[in-house]
């Protein structure tokens, strides 16, 4: 179904943390995607939180917090590598298209992706956006990915033959229906490598079946990928909220062939 009508959007206005502007157009008609959800702001925030905040040398009691800043250390090392066009971001339904452009205005090379209906929608927020993302010498592309399909090494516009799997995939707030989960998992596994961090940024719903889908994407993921959760702390000190969770995911290690 084609949902892009120019006459039916309507923009916001975001600042980065150094004052640039992002202009991100919402559609007034359409499925879930067309607008941007509190968790991409999150997300968007916490990845330009990363580029600025070093947690090394920070320490916690809490194995788990330990935990958390070990992977934030990693992490960061991948965004800033990201942010100088080494290596690629991947965002999986990215509906506007709202992360994936604060990452390319941070100077990343990105592909944003999403069903057919959403391309010309994110097609236009990158249009939109044009000259910050030039600013920093990011790239933004735009590619219909169904969640289930399996990525072919060098499928993504901003992948080269030296980093044929993206290192960081994206994903906001799309744990939502149960017959996606299956799918979005198996499209995760495909896209990643043994390097590829993912940043899983969710808002806890507590409605209907919501906390059952929540535990079963969790399930799944949990059977590739060691999980790690980012407390609220070693987030944006200003865009995060205790019921919007964020985990990194990084596969499990293979045993040597
Ligand atoms: C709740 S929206 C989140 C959009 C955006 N990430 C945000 O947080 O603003 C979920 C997104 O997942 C996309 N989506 C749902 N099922 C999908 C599928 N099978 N394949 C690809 N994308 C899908 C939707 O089109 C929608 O854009």
């Amino acid at each position: 179904m084609q949902m892009f009508d120019a006459d039916k959007l309507y923009p916001r206005e975001t600042e980065l943390d150094d004052g640039r502007v992002m202009r991100v157009y919402q559609s007034e008609v359409g499925d879930v995607g067309c607008v941007v959800w509190d968790a991409a702001i999150v997300l968007a925030k916490f990845y330009e939180h990363l580029s600025g905040v070093s947690h090394e040398g920070s320490t916690f009691d809490d194995p788990a917090a330990a935990a958390a800043v070990q992977c934030l250390c990693q992490l960061r090392q991948w965004v800033s590598a990201c942010n100088e066009g080494k290596l690629s971001v991947l965002e999986l339904g990215a509906g506007t298209g709202y992360v994936g452009l604060v990452a390319a205005a941070m100077g990343a090379r990105v592909t944003v992706t999403d069903l057919s209906e959403f391309i010309d929608l994110m097609r236009h927020n990158i249009d939109s956006n044009v000259e910050v993302i030039q600013q920093k010498q990011g790239v933004c592309h735009v590619l219909e990915l169904v969640w289930g399909v399996s990525l072919p090494t060098l499928t993504l516009p901003t992948l080269t033959s030296n980093c044929p799997k993206p290192s960081l995939i994206l994903l906001a707030d799309c744990i939502y229906y149960e017959e996606s989960l299956e799918p979005l998992v198996k499209t995760m596994v495909s896209a990643s490598s043994q390097d590829t961090l993912i940043i899983c940024c969710h808002e806890h719903r507590t409605t209907d079946n919501k906390p059952h889908l929540q535990k079963q994407f969790f399930e799944e993921v949990s059977k590739h990928f060691r999980v790690t959760r980012i407390p609220t702390i070693l987030q944006h000190p200003v865009y995060s909220s205790d019921d919007i969770h964020i985990h990194i995911f990084r596969l499990h290690d293979q045993p040597p062939s």
